[in-house]
């Protein structure tokens, strides 16, 4: 379900042209009488008309502060205040005004947001995570996790996979030591996951294992959470300390919670043309 606002405007193309040149906003529809826009999750729309609809305020919101500075430095000349903390209601912001006189405002929320991420951003988004900070990850968060994970393909529908959970320090910390290097995100979570499948229930045990983990990072991205693959551990030690039987297949750990700081520096990426070969 998803809604869209419409404005009166009397000069459709200009009030187009600034929100699509100067805020990123992308035209969604273009209905010739209305354009409807996109930023993110808003759809908003300039509908022609003798009359301006200027009231209230258009809201953008970011991840980070530096986004909400380079906004502003882009929009100096139309700001009407500079940003700032709002103790108020935790955030930084300024205000600004469009071509046609209508408030709009940038904005990070200083505090955690309930998810709010289209599917392409929490693709985009999902990064491996290796510090977090000390909030506690509620199990009903969790399970609203899992229950996406639900959705993960499997060879034949079998749906063999599982995951175990513990929030056990000390356990952690010993299976953190079943790998040389590249384990420690496990200690620093307040809990962990392995994910696993039972190979007596599917031909396919490694791959649906390896879906199901892809699905679990992505699931948790999209509640805020962080995730790190962790692999090539010692698997017989892990087996013994999570007592998964010895047949098992595990495709992962993970350490899961919320990210000390959000990071939206994305790892260089190959282009498309790289990885996709026509024949
Ligand atoms: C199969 C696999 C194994 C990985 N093993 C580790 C690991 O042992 N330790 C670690 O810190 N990160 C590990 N990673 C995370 C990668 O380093 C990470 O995905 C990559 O650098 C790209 O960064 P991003 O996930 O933030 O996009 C692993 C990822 C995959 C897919």
């Amino acid at each position: 379900m998803s809604g869209i606002l419409f404005n009166r405007s009397r000069d459709v193309e200009g009030t187009v042209e600034f929100y699509t040149q100067n805020i990123g906003a992308s035209v969604w529809l273009d209905q010739k009488q209305c354009i409807i826009l996109q930023h993110g999750n808003l759809l908003f729309s300039f509908c022609r008309s003798e009359k301006i609809d200027a009231f209230g305020c258009i809201t953008f919101f970011y991840h980070t502060k530096e986004e909400v500075d380079s906004m502003y430095e882009k929009l100096k000349d139309v700001a009407t205040s500079e940003p700032q903390v709002n103790q108020q209601f935790n955030i930084y912001n300024f205000f600004a005004k469009d071509p046609e006189g209508r408030t709009i405002e940038f904005q990070v929320f200083n505090h955690r947001l309930r998810p709010f991420y289209l599917s392409d951003e929490c693709l985009v988004l999902r990064r491996s995570v290796r510090e977090f900070s000390n909030e506690p990850v509620s199990d009903q968060l969790l399970n609203e996790v899992f229950d996406l994970c639900r959705y993960s393909p499997t060879s034949k529908n079998t749906q063999a996979f599982y995951f175990i959970k513990s929030r056990d320090k000390k356990l952690i910390k010993n299976l953190a030591a079943q790998k040389e290097r590249g384990a420690t995100p496990l200690v620093r979570a307040p809990l962990i996951l392995a994910v696993c499948t039972d190979p007596n229930k599917t031909i396919r045990p490694e791959e649906d294992a390896c879906i199901a983990a892809t699905y679990l990072m992505l699931a948790a991205t999209q509640f805020g959470l962080g995730t790190c693959w962790i692999g090539g551990m010692n698997t017989k030690a892990v087996k013994d300390i999570l007592s998964i039987p010895e047949g098992h297949y595990i495709a992962c750990l993970t350490p899961i919670g919320f990210p000390q700081q959000i990071d939206i520096t994305l790892p260089k990426r190959r282009a498309v043309a790289e990885f996709v070969k026509e024949i």
